[in-house]
């Protein structure tokens, strides 16, 4: 059986790369799948340190979001992973699956480690063994995400693979990762050879869901670029990263073909490309926002939509829990 499993942390604001590499592909899938889990990660998001009111506040956000967004509520399961025992659970079991040696290659961790990595908390290490939870606690089969995820994916893969050998079944599917569409991996917009992150310093690295279209304007405005005019095609996106990303962003936002677009303003100043992806960008965030603020008025809605996620989430992980109990040998009493 096919089940779409995805996550996102509530912390700080969404924004465009969230919302390109993940939050719209869920929805387009939604209509395939069905019964999609869509989870807010706040597990995961106190690996580094969380206000405990911004966590509460940002985990409603988050649903909201999602919602907002055109997740259907009434067809996916949308919850929050820290009321479904099933995920640290398993998570614990696989820590005693996954191999030191696989964790040390995660560039995840070397990143928001940073230099001073004896000072990180070993939930930050131990995090992609909670994502493979996240997932196979449902059996998920498939999981949408942006490009970065992709490493974590193939360990959550590996720990599969190694689980079912070392206890001789096939329990566990081999999970797919579903990368698609031209924004998965959306760059910032003040360097474009790194991401698009909640945890850059500027404001003016990212445009979040929430901005005001004032501020998109700016932002894309003060954005940086190269002193040639706009690349006519995408064989000259060599060596011009931050002329890729914003050329790749039109494309997203207009689902259009990144080669027309760049025959469509090719050529020209970037200051008119600019303004004119302002201006789409105004255009697809606007009905999100609006249902977000609407949302947002309603907390007791997004409370009720997630406490029925948190439900339907146990009713099908309880029972897969009750199993790998069963495999690994946890006497029942
Ligand atoms: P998070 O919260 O960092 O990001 C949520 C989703 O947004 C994607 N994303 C991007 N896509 C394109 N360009 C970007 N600049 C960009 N930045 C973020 C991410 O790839 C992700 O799909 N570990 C995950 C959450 C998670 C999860 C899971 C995902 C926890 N458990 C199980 C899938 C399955 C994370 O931190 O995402």
């Amino acid at each position: 059986m096919k089940r779409i499993f995805s996550g996102v942390q509530p912390t700080g604001n969404l924004h465009l790369g969230n919302y390109l590499g993940a939050i719209r592909n869920w929805v387009r899938l939604q209509k395939d799948f069905g019964d999609c889990l869509f989870c807010v990660v706040d597990l995961h998001a106190i690996t580094m340190w969380q206000d405990p009111k911004q966590l509460r506040r940002g985990t409603r956000e988050v649903a909201a979001a999602m919602i907002a967004a055109g997740i259907d509520p009434k067809r996916n399961v949308i919850f929050n992973q820290s009321q479904v025992p099933a995920h640290a659970e398993l998570a614990w079991i696989f820590n005693c699956v996954a191999r030191l040696g696989w964790l040390n290659r995660m560039t995840q961790f070397k990143d928001k480690a940073g230099k001073d990595r004896e000072n990180a908390s070993v939930g930050l290490y131990a995090y992609p063994n909670l994502m493979a939870a996240d997932i196979l606690a449902y059996k998920g089969t498939h999981v949408p995400v942006g490009e970065d995820q992709k490493q974590h994916l193939e360990l959550a893969r590996d720990i599969a693979q190694k689980f079912n050998n070392d206890f001789g079944v096939n329990f566990f599917p081999l999970v797919e990762p579903l990368i698609f569409g031209s924004g998965t991996r959306v760059m910032s917009l003040r360097d474009g050879t790194k991401k698009m992150s909640k945890s850059e310093a500027s404001d003016y690295s990212r445009i979040n869901m929430t901005d005001t279209a004032d501020d998109i304007a700016k932002k894309f405005r003060k954005a940086k670029t190269d002193p040639h005019p706009v690349p006519a095609s995408p064989k000259e996106f060599e060596g011009r990263p931050e002329a890729e990303n914003l050329l790749g962003l039109y494309a997203s936002l207009a689902d259009a073909a990144v080669e027309e677009v760049c025959r469509r303003f090719g050529g020209g100043p970037f200051s008119k490309f600019k303004d004119a992806l302002a201006e789409l960008a105004v255009a697809k965030l606007a009905p999100i926002q609006d249902e977000l603020r609407r949302l947002q008025a309603a907390p007791d809605f997004v409370d009720g939509v997630l406490r029925e996620g948190v439900e339907k989430a146990r009713g099908i992980s309880g029972p897969v829990l009750r199993e790998v109990h069963e495999i690994v040998g946890f006497l029942r009493l």
